[in-house]
């Protein structure tokens, strides 16, 4: 196999599938996985001298998130595999993928959701054909509710990095960037981490893709971006740890990041180290202006987890920790309308005299 072969193919995941688990084509279930474009955002949206950051806009997969790169692989071969029963925790995401893949093929589907889930994502996973409650705690404390239904009711765990092949899913991230760069990468990804599985996997892609010798030069630097009232990876980089402590009290937001305590935490830090990226922690309420913001300037609807990459590049750039020149990669991983958006209730009365509409254009 050669990278023309790759080349030659319609540009969607399953272009990859030799580096893909999926041997068998009728196995997969395929629900249209393209290959996310990269947007440039506009200057307005960038410190003075620098080139325009990309955003690689996962929001166009299936289910409207990156999630259905792992999903697809998960589920795909849990069927091939004749599991009939499948159950995940989810911040909102995750639970969709799984469940519109499972519905396709008739597989039964059950999602566990911390309290402040979304409520779009709760009816999504719903509308989508799993059953799905919501329970008053972390993702990280659904485990025993999974484990205790194990036997009994005969699910399958398809929690992140509980099974081999979602990460599998989530290297297409790291193969279609090699691809859209000609084979080289940029020098910066900003990556919005909350299991992680992004960054591991994007790892394993470019390491396979070095032994394969279809990359040149180096590697991206991996930028970790957490929330700063819940960023467990954050503070472990920033002490040296090889471990990352659970987070107390976590919160944000960015609900697809609210992840206290990740089983993959050596795996990320690793990877941030190698690559000689950083970690940075944003506010919540800068989350929120910079969705506003590259909304009304870039027309560009980031969803919070997106606009917080977005925070910390700008906070790079500041710090000189990036350089004006570098090629950057923001990761918006779901699309902006999942999220909660400010009311607009503007209204006009036209059944009870003349409307003055130059007043009340004028006065909005
Ligand atoms: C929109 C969004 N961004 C980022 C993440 C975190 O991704 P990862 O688990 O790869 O760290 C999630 C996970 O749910 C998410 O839904």
């Amino acid at each position: 196999m050669k990278r023309s072969d790759i080349e030659g193919r319609p540009a969607d995941m399953w272009r990859w599938h030799e580096l893909l688990p999926l041997k068998r084509p009728e196995d997969i279930i395929n629900l249209g996985e393209v290959q996310t474009p990269l947007v440039a955002l506009s200057e307005a949206s960038r410190p003075k001298g620098f080139c325009a950051p990309l955003v690689k806009d996962e929001g166009r997969l299936p289910t409207g998130s990156f999630k259905a790169r792992g999903l697809v692989m998960a589920v795909s071969m849990a069927n091939a595999f004749g599991i009939k029963r499948v159950v995940i925790p989810t911040n909102g995401n995750a639970g969709a993928a799984m469940a519109a893949y499972a519905s396709h093929v008739g597989m039964e589907s059950f999602c566990f959701c911390p309290e402040d889930t979304p409520e779009v994502n709760v009816r999504e996973i719903a509308l989508q054909g799993a059953k799905v409650w919501r329970f008053n705690g972390l993702i990280n404390e659904a485990g025993k509710m999974i484990v205790a239904g194990k036997e009994p009711l005969g699910w399958f765990d398809v929690s992140t990095l509980k099974e081999p092949y979602r990460i599998e899913g989530k290297k297409t991230m790291g193969l279609e960037l090699a691809a859209q760069f000609d084979w080289s990468l940029p020098d910066v990804v900003f990556y919005p981490t909350g299991g992680g599985t992004g960054l591991i996997g994007m790892w394993k892609a470019w390491q396979e893709l070095l032994e394969l010798g279809w990359i040149t030069g180096k590697l991206p630097r991996l930028v970790a971006v957490q929330a700063s009232t819940c960023a467990p990876i954050v503070r472990a980089y920033d002490q040296g740890a090889t471990h990352a402590e659970p987070w107390v009290n976590a919160h944000t937001v960015a609900s697809g990041i609210r992840v206290p305590a990740a089983i993959g935490d050596f795996l990320m830090l690793n990877a941030i180290r190698e690559s000689n990226g950083f970690a940075l922690a944003v506010e919540d309420a800068d989350i929120l202006a910079a969705v506003s913001h590259v909304a009304q300037r870039d027309g560009f609807l980031l969803c919070p987890e997106g606009a917080a990459t977005y925070v910390a590049y700008r906070t790079a750039a500041e710090r000189g920790m990036i350089s004006p020149t570098d090629k950057v990669i923001l990761f918006n991983c779901a699309t902006g309308l999942k999220y909660p958006m400010p009311a607009s209730d503007a209204r006009i009365d036209i059944k009870s005299g003349p409307v003055d509409i130059v007043d009340i254009v004028n006065k909005y």
